[in-house]
């Protein structure tokens, strides 16, 4: 299960432990962890050393292994309580992505149905070694479904990282810019720094370079002005959940890119896997928005940026209207309005 250049970058992968590589490092130092308690993968999840949906989500279900491999759990009704326990406290780590609860939720019915003599420690890594794979498979179909509608193109416009360090692979937004680059018709990629962590310009900027495609950072307030600029034909963006009607909830700023793209008559594509669609929420309403430590605002590179005692808000995500939505960009095709009957028909 070792990451290779064929399978493109991995952000988390098990090599006899789980491996994760720190994104709270990047781009000054590339650091591979090996965390080795469920404490230790609930940390790296809550801080943002592995992030981004399907990450979160599959470094949950390896972390349930690890959880049992701390307490040398491997069988039996203890191993299961532990399993249980650990689902529990990975659960609180972070609410917005839907591939977290989705993850876990997988991994402990294919424990549960587990045939006769299957071990539990064995059966939950089986369960998340297919996870991992099927969600890097469901990328490479997001590349294969978006590539002609961002052919061609001036450039592209994304927000964030909905790339490999997200998913592992070709990432989601990235897709089908990795698709059309090994095409050999890269597009020109623009990116939002995405203030207040910057994983546009720390993460989605380092991958996209070493992996050959022309990316150019800009600050989050320059979008407008690359959109009017005629510098992008699109924007694209992933997701951490997409309910019944089509509401997105993704990195606080995309809410705004939508409006922006609406106004100035350019497409906004969101991709996604089958396992960002929470079609049990109708509406963005029911989305849980987390809100991070006002630090994250208050301070850049460890100096005051706002004064002591000024109220900060710091949401992590907002919800784009599904009205603003182009189309989904999914592992089951391109998906068109009218959405709540073609997502349903889809993922239902
Ligand atoms: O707070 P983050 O960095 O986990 O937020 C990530 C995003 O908003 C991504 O766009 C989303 O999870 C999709 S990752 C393929």
């Amino acid at each position: 299960m070792r990451p290779d250049a064929a399978g493109g970058l991995a952000a988390v992968w098990w090599d006899g432990g789980l491996r994760l590589v720190d994104q709270t490092r990047l781009p000054e130092a590339y650091q591979v962890l090996a965390p080795t308690t469920l404490e230790a993968v609930a940390e790296a999840i809550e801080r943002l050393r592995v992030r981004g949906a399907p990450a979160i989500g599959i470094a949950a279900a390896f972390g349930l292994v690890t959880a049992l491999d701390e307490v040398g759990g491997t069988d039996g009704p203890a191993a299961e309580a532990r399993l249980e326990a650990a689902a529990a406290r990975l659960r609180r780590t972070r609410p917005t992505a839907v591939n977290l609860f989705w993850a876990l939720d997988r991994v402990l019915a294919e424990v549960a149905a587990r045939p006769a003599g299957e071990t539990v420690r064995a059966a939950a890594l089986a369960g998340a070694g297919r996870l991992w794979a099927e969600e890097r498979e469901r990328c490479r179909r997001i590349g294969e479904a978006g590539a002609p509608l961002l052919a061609g193109s001036r450039g592209v416009l994304t927000h964030c990282n909905a790339g490999a360090l997200g998913t592992s692979g070709y990432g989601t937004a990235t897709a089908p810019l990795y698709r059309l680059r090994e095409q050999g018709r890269p597009v020109p990629v623009f990116v939002d720094e995405t203030r207040p962590l910057l994983q546009g310009a720390r993460l989605t900027a380092w991958e996209l370079d070493r992996a050959g495609i022309p990316v150019t950072v800009v600050v989050d307030g320059a979008a407008a002005t690359v959109m009017r600029r005629g510098l992008v034909d699109a924007v694209i963006v992933g997701a951490d959940r997409i309910t019944a009607r089509g509401d997105v909830a993704n990195k606080i700023g995309t809410y705004g890119l939508a409006v922006l793209a609406r106004a100035h008559g350019i497409p906004f594509y969101v991709a996604a896997p089958r396992s960002t669609f929470d079609l049990a929420r109708e509406t963005g309403e029911e989305i849980v928005v987390e809100e991070r430590p006002r630090e994250d605002v208050a301070s850049c590179g460890g100096r005051r940026t706002v004064p002591e005692g000024v109220a900060v808000r710091n949401w992590a995500f907002d919800v784009t209207p599904a009205e603003y939505v182009t189309a989904f960009i999914t592992d089951g095709g391109v998906i068109r309005p009218p959405f709540p009957e073609a997502l349903r028909a889809w993922a239902g």
